[in-house]
C-alpha cells in the first residue's frame, strides 16, 4: 500500500462528513483532480470607499457564501460578499464609521489593524463581541497627524481569528498621504492563503498544524490565482501589499522590476529605499514602488525558515525545510509592453514618524514569547505564553503610564519565530533589525526570531485604555499567546 501523503491525509482529515455525504467516488475524485490554479485572469481590485468631506461610513456585512477563489468555487466567508472586503480609502484626521454585521454562525468583532486610534468604547475594541444576528457601530476619529499608509481590518474575537481570516474576512484600508505621490496605477494587493476539500469547502485544521501555525495549499492575491495585469515602460506603478495569511511568512521578489520600498506598517522612510526583495510576516504591509521595464515579470514568494517546534514534540516534528515546499510560487504576473511612458516626477520627501533613539526613556520592560509543554495545555498540546501566561481577557497584564516612552526588549525562548504585533501604538525597532539603518523603522508587526532578541521602542502619547498585542501568528493568537496591556 501506498504511504497517504500529507496533502491526502488533510484532505481525508477534513472529508469525514462531505466523503459520506458523496459516497466513495466522490472521495476518489477528490484526491485525484488536480486542483491547479488558472492562471492568466486579469487582476481584481476589491470595491473601493473613499471618505468624503472627512468622513466614511460603510456597512460591512460578513457571511458565509459561495465565492470564487482561484478557480475553485469555495464555500466560504467574506464582507459583503467578496474576498477581500472592500479597500476603505481614508485621510488623516477623518471619521470611519463601520455598520459591523454578524451573518456568521459564530461571534465575530472587527479590528483596524495598525490604525493609531483609540481603542476604548466602540473605537478600536477587540474586547467587544457580536454576536450571530447582531450589529455593531464603530467609529474611530484618525489623529490629523495620523500617519500615510497601508493598513487592514480582519475580526479580532479570540479563539476563532484564525478560522474566520482563513475563511476569507479581511479587507485594506489605506490612509492617504497628505502630499500626493505621482503614480499611474495604484493597485491593492491583498495575499491571503487558505485550503480547500474537493467540495469548495475551507479546511478544517488539525491542532498540530494550529500550532506550527496553518500555512493554506493556496496562495491568493485579490482571491485569485496568478492574476496579471498589463503596464507601458517606464510607468510608475504602486502597490500596497498585505500580507492577510494567517501564519505564513512572504519573502517576496519581483525580477526584472525596479522596486522601491515607501514604507513598512504604517508613515513612509524619510526617502524611498531601492529592494530586490522583501519579507512580509503575517500582519506587514508593504507600500511599494514599482518603476516597469519591458518584459513580464512575476510576482514570488518565496521560501522562509521561520523554524521548527520544539524538540519535545519528538523528533523533526513540524520541522519545515526549503525540500517540500512549494517555492517561488507565483502570486500576479505584470506584463510590460509598448511605447515607453514620459519619467514621473521624484517623490516628495516625508518628515517620519520620528525618532526615538535620543528621548529619554521612563520604562524598560521585558515580553518574553515561549511556546513548551505545560500543565493544562491537554496531551500532546502545547502552551503559547507571553511572560509564562496566556490570555485572560479580564487581566491586565502590562500597565502603562500614559505619555511615557517605553523600551520593550522581546525575547523569543522559542525554536521559532514570531510576529509580535503591538495594536494602537506603532513600534520602533532599537536593536535587532537585520539591517543598520540611518532613518528609524516603525512598525506595527516585528519579528522576533527564533531563540532571538529584538529591542524596541513605544510613544504612548493620545490614547488610553485597554488593548492588546500578540503573536500575529493567529494560530498562536488564538491558543494565547496574546497579553493586554492598558494605558492609564
Ligand atoms: Cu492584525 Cu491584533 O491584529
Ligand atoms: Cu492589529
Ligand atoms: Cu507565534
Amino acid at each position: 500500500m501506498q504511504p497517504i501523503s500529507r496533502r491526502q491525509a488533510l484532505l481525508l482529515g477534513g472529508m469525514g462528513v462531505a466523503a459520506t455525504a458523496a459516497g466513495g467516488a466522490g472521495l476518489i475524485w477528490t484526491l485525484t483532480s488536480p486542483s491547479g490554479p488558472v492562471t492568466g485572469a486579469n487582476l481584481v481590485q476589491p470595491e473601493e470607499n473613499r471618505s468624503v468631506d472627512g468622513q466614511l461610513q460603510v456597512r460591512l456585512e460578513a457571511a458565509p457564501g459561495r465565492i470564487l477563489l482561484g478557480d475553485r468555487q469555495a464555500m466560504a466567508m467574506g464582507y459583503n460578499g467578496s474576498i477581500p472586503g472592500p479597500t476603505l480609502r481614508i485621510r488623516p484626521g477623518d471619521v470611519l464609521k463601520i455598520k459591523l454585521v454578524n451573518k456568521l454562525a459564530r461571534p465575530t468583532n472587527l479590528h483596524v489593524h495598525g490604525l493609531h486610534v483609540s481603542p476604548e468604547g466602540n473605537g478600536d475594541n477587540i474586547f467587544i463581541s457580536v454576536e450571530p444576528g447582531g450589529t455593531f457601530d464603530y467609529e474611530y476619529k484618525l489623529p490629523a497627524d495620523h500617519p500615510p499608509g497601508v493598513y487592514w481590518y480582519h475580526p479580532h474575537h479570540h479563539g476563532m481569528v484564525a478560522d474566520q481570516i482563513f475563511a476569507g474576512l479581511f479587507g485594506g484600508i489605506i490612509v492617504e498621504d497628505p502630499e500626493p505621490i505621482e503614480t499611474s496605477a495604484e493597485r491593492v494587493l491583498v495575499v491571503s492563503d487558505t485550503t480547500l476539500d474537493g467540495l469548495g469547502n475551507i479546511l478544517a485544521v488539525p491542532a498540530l498544524e494550529r500550532m506550527m501555525g496553518r500555512e493554506g495549499q493556496l496562495i491568493l492575491v485579490n482571491g485569485q490565482s496568478n492574476p496579471q495585469f498589463p503596464a507601458r515602460p517606464g510607468e510608475r506603478e504602486r502597490w500596497r501589499i498585505i500580507n492577510a495569511c494567517v501564519a505564513r511568512y512572504l519573502r517576496l521578489r519581483l525580477d526584472g522590476q525596479q522596486l522601491q520600498l515607501l514604507g513598512m506598517d504604517s508613515g513612509r522612510y524619510a526617502k524611498p529605499e531601492t529592494v530586490d526583495d522583501l519579507l512580509l510576516t503575517p500582519g506587514n504591509r508593504a507600500d511599494l514602488l514599482v518603476t516597469t521595464a519591458t518584459g513580464d515579470s512575476t510576482l514570488r514568494a518565496f521560501y522562509q525558515d521561520r523554524g521548527s517546534m520544539p524538540r519535545m514534540m519528538g523528533p523533526g516534528f513540524g520541522a519545515r525545510s526549503a525540500a517540500g515546499q512549494p517555492d517561488g510560487t507565483p502570486l500576479a504576473t505584470l506584463r510590460v509592453s509598448g511605447e515607453p511612458v514620459a519619467s514621473q516626477t521624484s517623490v516628495p520627501d516625508y518628515q517620519g514618524l520620528g525618532d526615538l533613539r535620543t528621548s529619554a526613556v521612563t520604562a524598560h520592560r521585558s515580553i518574553v514569547l515561549s511556546a513548551g509543554m505545560g500543565m493544562g495545555g491537554g496531551a500532546g498540546m502545547m502552551r503559547f505564553t507571553i511572560n509564562g501566561r496566556e490570555f485572560i481577557k479580564g487581566r491586565t497584564d502590562t500597565t502603562v503610564a500614559a505619555g511615557s516612552v517605553e523600551e520593550w526588549t522581546l525575547t523569543n525562548t522559542s525554536p521559532m519565530d514570531h510576529p509580535f504585533h503591538l495594536h494602537v501604538w506603532p513600534m520602533q525597532i532599537i536593536e535587532g533589525d537585520d539591517q543598520g539603518k540611518a532613518s528609524a523603522v516603525w512598525q506595527d508587526v516585528v519579528n522576533v526570531p527564533a531563540n532571538g532578541r529584538v529591542k524596541v521602542r513605544v510613544a504612548f502619547n493620545d490614547f488610553r485604555g485597554r488593548s492588546v498585542y500578540h503573536c500575529h501568528i493567529l494560530d498562536h493568537e488564538d491558543l494565547g499567546m496574546m497579553g493586554v496591556i492598558e494605558v492609564r
